[in-house]
Parts: structure tokens; C-alpha cells; sequence
């Protein structure tokens, strides 16, 4: 099988390395950016040299962001090669458009390293798909929010030190905005929840909140009541209708969940028949996401892929629902009007206020955080 990269970073040296070791499959051309980087015969800076290579069977894109990997790889379909992508931006932007124009061209359009890296998460929800109906899934997709949380969580560190910790060692996006804002989370969330239920979920209609704002006094609040934070996706289904929603949550110390320490990732689904289902490991790196994308490959070539199916509608509702912590910094009062009616206890402190709140939906509490963005939520799962 002939191949063609696009990108030489992390994911698709990660891709290259693995691919050396299986002779079945040639890497014949790479797409670069930089000519200052073309070290191989087969690297090009013009994207036409692989989408008229007849030779060329399958395209692996990884150069991430919306614009020109949209373009790259509908253009690849088109010309009726494979594509395996990691990107998760622009599958969670177009995955519908894409699936349609692998289905017209008769080609793959296949997508497990773009959520969960190396876990065998995407595979894993289609087979449980052939029997169940997957109810509910939820997870940490962050590596970089993980390693965050679980260093001030253990080592008792401030916020700003472990991010640049995490930068350091090369788990957080270019910009870390991304992985610290639930925008990654929000992705692979939009991505899991289509294929799990069979419907394009619209990644914009996902709440979203993330951990920037989280501080020290929350870590020792959480821990004072044997609570551990973590930042979920979570997306559950009910008949024809379905929610989904990134934000920090509150877990007992003792659940596996609360236990996936540095950048580790836990990915969780409960169907019908299979149960409750976590698959845990190293969800970025470019030898575990290179080893998803090269899964996909063989997939492929063996005839062993699934196709992605986007053959129901469901109605977006309110089926997450929860009680809240919330940290409001002082001088933030608007919370009161918010708020209202669902207050169950407040804490006041010199610096800022907690709240914990009665069942709400995320929505409600979302009133809060869309106005005031300082305002660190979590929810007690
Ligand atoms: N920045 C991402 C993370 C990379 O920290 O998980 C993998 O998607």
C-alpha cells in the first residue's frame, strides 16, 4: 500500500517510525511546510504532487487546524484515496462532509487517533454500536489538562507552574488555550458522541468550560472532601434525543477515573447488553497516536474498517444534570440573580465565595460562566 503524509511533526514522524517496521505498507510521499526541513527524496511542498499520484492509496493528514487540512482532504477523497486523519479540529468541524465524500468516492475516511491517541476508543465504540446502543460515554480526553490537575492534585503546585511544566515536555497544543479551555476536550466530545450515536453531533452545541481558573484553595476544598477533579466529556443518549458537555467534575478519591494520573486518558461508554466499558492509556504522543493511525491503515488495507454511519437524528436536550461547586471570585454578585433558587450552601471567604448548588443543568450554570469567565465550576459526578 502506498501512502502519503501530510506533516512531519510529533503524530506523523510517530506514523513514519512505525510504518519502517511494516513492510507491506510504503510512505512515498510526505507534504512539508518548511523547504529548509526537506530531508527526504520524498518530501514535497506542493500538495498536488500527492493528489494527482495515482500510485498513492491512502493520505494520512496530521497537519492539524481547519484550513487547508478541509480542503487536503476532501481533495484526497476525491481523487479516491483512503484518508486517515488525527485531527480533531476539522473532524468535529466537516466529520459529515467527509463521511459523505468517502461514501461517494468508495474510499475510508477513518478517524480513531483523534480522540483518546493510542486507545483503541473509536474501534471500540463501533463494535459495542453493532450490538448495543451506546447510552452514555464520558472520559479525560486531555492529556495536558490531566497532567495539570493531577500535579496540583499530588504535588500541591500552582496553576501556572505545571502548565509550564506541561509545555516543557510537549503534551500541551501550541497554544495551550485549547487543552486548558475544554476546546480539545469539546473536539474529541463532538467526535465520540456522533460516532457512538450514529448522528453528526454539532460540536457548537456543546457547553463548554474549562480549567484555567482553578486554584489552589479549590484543589484543598476538593480534597478536605475526598473529592479529586477532573475534566470530563460526557454525552448521554436517550431515545431520539441527546446531550453532551465538557467541564471539570468532582469525583470520590476512590473511582478509576479520579485515579488516571500525569497525561493519561480514560475513555467510557455503558451499553445495554456489554455494561460499563474504560479504556485507559496515553491519549497524545506521536508513537501511541502514530500507532491509532497506523491501526487504521492495516484496517484498511485488510478490509477490516468500518464505515462511519451517520444514519439517525437525534434532538439535542438537557439529560446532563447535576449539583455544582463554584468558586466567584469577590466583587462578582451577579451570581445572587443568576443563581437564585438554586443556592444550597455558600461559603464566603476573604477573597472569593463557594457555592454549592441544588441539581441544575449545565446550561443554568453556564448563565454564570458565559458572563463572568473567572468563575471556576465543577460538577459532582
Ligand atoms: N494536546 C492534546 C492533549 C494532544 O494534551 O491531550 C492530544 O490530542
Amino acid at each position: 500500500m502506498n501512502i502519503a503524509l501530510l506533516g512531519f511533526g510529533v503524530v506523523c514522524s510517530g506514523v513514519y517510525e512505525i510504518l519502517k517496521t511494516l513492510p507491506e505498507y510504503n510512505v512515498t510521499k510526505i507534504l512539508i511546510r518548511n523547504p529548509a526541513k526537506k530531508t527526504m527524496d520524498c518530501m514535497t511542498l506542493d500538495f498536488a504532487d500527492i493528489e494527482n499520484d495515482k500510485a498513492i492509496d491512502l493520505v494520512v493528514e496530521a497537519i492539524g487546524g481547519l484550513h487547508p487540512a478541509r480542503e487536503y482532504i476532501l481533495a484526497s477523497l476525491n481523487a479516491k484515496k483512503h484518508v486517515v486523519t488525527a485531527n480533531k479540529a476539522v473532524v468535529a468541524a466537516y466529520f459529515e462532509e467527509f463521511v459523505a465524500a468517502a461514501k461517494e468516492n468508495g474510499v475510508k475516511f477513518m478517524v480513531e487517533a483523534t480522540s483518546g491517541g493510542g486507545i483503541p476508543w473509536i474501534k471500540n465504540l463501533q463494535r459495542v454500536g453493532r450490538i448495543d446502543d451506546v447510552t452514555s460515554l464520558h472520559g479525560i480526553m486531555n492529556g495536558t489538562s490531566n497532567f495539570i490537575l493531577s500535579a496540583m492534585t499530588s504535588e500541591g503546585k500552582d496553576f501556572d507552574d505545571v502548565l509550564k511544566a506541561a509545555q516543557e515536555l510537549g503534551y500541551a497544543e501550541a497554544d495551550p488555550s485549547a487543552d486548558i479551555d475544554g476546546d480539545d476536550v469539546r473536539n474529541k466530545c463532538a467526535i465520540s458522541a456522533s460516532i457512538a450515536f450514529g448522528c453528526p453531533v454539532d460540536v457548537n452545541s456543546i457547553l463548554q468550560s474549562g480549567i484555567r481558573y482553578i486554584t489552589k484553595a479549590d484543589i484543598d476544598w476538593f480534597k478536605e472532601n475526598g473529592l479529586v477533579c477532573k475534566l470530563f466529556a460526557t454525552a448521554k443518549r436517550e431515545g431520539d434525543k441527546f446531550d453532551a458537555v465538557v467541564e471539570p467534575v468532582l469525583l470520590c478519591c476512590d473511582t478509576v477515573e479520579a485515579n488516571v494520573p500525569k497525561n493519561y486518558n480514560i475513555t467510557c461508554l455503558y451499553g445495554e447488553t456489554i455494561g460499563e466499558v474504560k479504556l485507559y492509556g496515553q491519549g497524545a504522543g506521536g508513537l501511541p497516536t502514530g500507532n491509532a493511525i497506523v491501526q487504521d491503515i492495516i484496517d484498511i488495507n485488510t478490509g477490516n474498517a468500518f464505515d462511519i454511519s451517520f444514519d439517525k437524528t437525534l434532538i439535542k436536550t438537557e439529560a446532563v444534570t447535576g449539583r455544582y461547586y463554584l468558586r466567584i471570585p469577590a466583587g462578582i454578585d451577579c451570581y445572587k440573580d443568576i443563581l437564585r433558587d438554586v443556592i444550597e450552601k455558600e461559603e464566603a471567604s476573604e477573597n472569593s465565595t463557594v457555592v454549592i448548588t441544588k441539581e441544575v443543568t449545565p446550561a443554568k450554570i453556564h448563565q454564570l460562566t458565559d458572563k463572568e469567565k473567572s468563575v471556576f465550576i465543577a460538577r459532582f459526578v
